[in-house]
């Protein structure tokens, strides 16, 4: 299977630029799947409400996801990435994986970061995977790399590859914890973050770039550059993350020992 990942610089709001260089990048390739960031099409640092339900999309209706299938359907592949999704109850911090066939997936972030829990909801449905060319894939988004429980449940669900649109800002760190992450799991995991600066608010949002695809023994396979609008595909072989032994006695999944873990006291 080939992975492709996309490092773009969206300028905000500008919604037909950012969805066409995004399009551009991947014409140059060929991938079955390709990754693309969070926010990809309207930019990450909104100011307001009026700005998000502006460009917020219906999920699969609005127009990038439906460029996204176009696309895949005049290339033969699927593609993810994050748009900010209108729907009734209210706005969510999306991404949609669509394919030939339309939209197969969509996902709600999960672990809003920072201004986002001013203007989005946090998502509503727990993780869940589906099977793109012959690997199951798992969707997270960005700040969810902190949070170890979201790339374990899609391992759980018998994730083969974890696709990550990001926006990062905290330098080195999310590309070190997927690697982590893809290697505690045993899966594949690309990360398709974005570049530049976004200063909309008054405070200067950095983007980290370094877009990667790491192997579930945390090697990295490619990884961008900090700095520089790119892409690259990688070509994987997703049944090397069904096997999760460690050594001769060690499984990753099956040594688990659940019912000895406190993960909520609340419960
Ligand atoms: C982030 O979750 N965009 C840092």
């Amino acid at each position: 299977m080939r992975v492709g990942i996309v490092q773009t610089d969206p300028v905000f709001g500008e919604r037909r630029r950012n969805v066409d260089a995004a399009l551009a990048m991947m014409e140059a390739y060929s991938a079955d799947l390709w990754v693309l960031p969070e926010f990809f099409a309207s930019g990450y640092q909104f100011v307001d409400a009026r700005e998000v339900s502006g460009l917020a999309e219906p999920i699969p209706d609005g127009p990038t996801t439906q460029e996204l299938i176009t696309f895949c359907r005049a290339h033969d592949c699927h593609a993810v990435g994050g748009l900010p999704e209108a729907s009734p109850n209210g706005m969510y911090n999306s991404a949609v994986l669509v394919g030939p066939a339309g939209c197969v997936a969509s996902y709600r972030k999960i672990h809003l970061f920072g201004l986002e829990k001013r203007f989005f909801l946090p998502g509503d449905r727990p993780f869940a995977t589906c099977d793109v060319s012959g690997a199951r894939v798992g969707i997270m988004i960005c700040f969810d790399h902190v949070f170890p429980e979201s790339a374990r449940s899609l391992a759980l669900l018998g994730a083969d590859l974890i696709v990550h649109p990001s926006n990062l800002v905290l330098p080195g760190l999310g590309q070190r914890t997927m690697a982590v992450r893809a290697f505690e799991n045993g899966v594949f995991a690309a990360t398709a973050n974005r570049v530049g600066s976004e200063a909309r608010s008054g405070k200067e949002l950095r983007y980290t770039g370094e877009s990667q695809v790491v192997g579930p023994d945390g090697a990295v396979l490619v990884r961008l550059s900090p700095n520089r609008t790119e892409a690259a595909v990688v070509e994987i072989d997703p049944s090397k993350a069904r096997d999760k032994s460690l050594t001769s006695h060690n499984d990753k999944l099956a040594d688990r020992r659940p019912q000895l873990y406190t993960l909520d006291l609340t419960a």
